[in-house]
């Protein structure tokens, strides 16, 4: 486990300010829906939906996914398993799928395959951070936070071995092996 403190990335107020900015646009971009249901990604999201939820102003509701990948890594395929399910249906409901990090993309294009096929009346795409030159999965992000560079990223959700996720910032270690 690395011992020195993480090196800022994005500070905690540039998360702040571009939570609210996005808080606002997606409230305004679903203004005349009755309510949306906003689908957390475990664990990584829980930090960034909490922030996110609270700085909307329209009606949502908050559900959660739990998700387990193995074989993760470059190009190659990943497998992504569902370990937890929604609570409710989202059939007929608006969804809006929100992510800590994109990598590869392929727990989001898994994510949204899934949910497509439960019939929702309409589904997207938010996550705090993108690693773009990593994506290879065919998935497209309607709100992003940040891209961000091919470092290893801790905080604001983002664990290195389940560590570093209470952080407010987001920030880079040099993983210890
Ligand atoms: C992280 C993150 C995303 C996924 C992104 O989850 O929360 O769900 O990886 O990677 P991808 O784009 O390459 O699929 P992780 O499996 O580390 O679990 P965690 O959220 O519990 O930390």
């Amino acid at each position: 486990m690395p011992t020195t403190l993480p090196e800022v990335l994005i500070s905690e107020d540039r998360i702040r300010v571009r939570i609210a900015e996005l808080a606002g646009q997606i409230s305004r971009d679903y203004g005349d829906r009755d309510e949306i249901v906003m689908v957390g990604v475990l664990k990584g999201a829980f930090i960034f939906l909490a922030d996110l939820a609270r700085a909307m102003t329209i009606p949502r509701r908050v559900d959660f996914m739990g998700l387990s990948s193995y074989g993760r890594g470059g190009a190659q395929q990943s497998g992504v398993r569902l370990v937890m399910d929604l609570r409710e249906s989202i059939e007929g409901q608006h969804v809006l799928v929100v992510e800590d990090i994109v990598d590869t993309g392929h727990t989001l294009h898994y994510l949204l395959d899934t949910l497509f096929a439960r019939h929702p009346a309409s589904l997207k795409a938010c996550a705090l951070v993108q690693k773009r030159s990593r994506t290879v999965a065919d998935v497209s992000i309607d709100y992003l936070g940040f891209e961000i560079p091919d470092r290893w990223v801790v905080g604001f959700g983002l664990d290195y071995k389940d560590r570093f996720r209470t952080l407010p910032y987001i920030g880079t270690i040099t993983p210890d092996e």
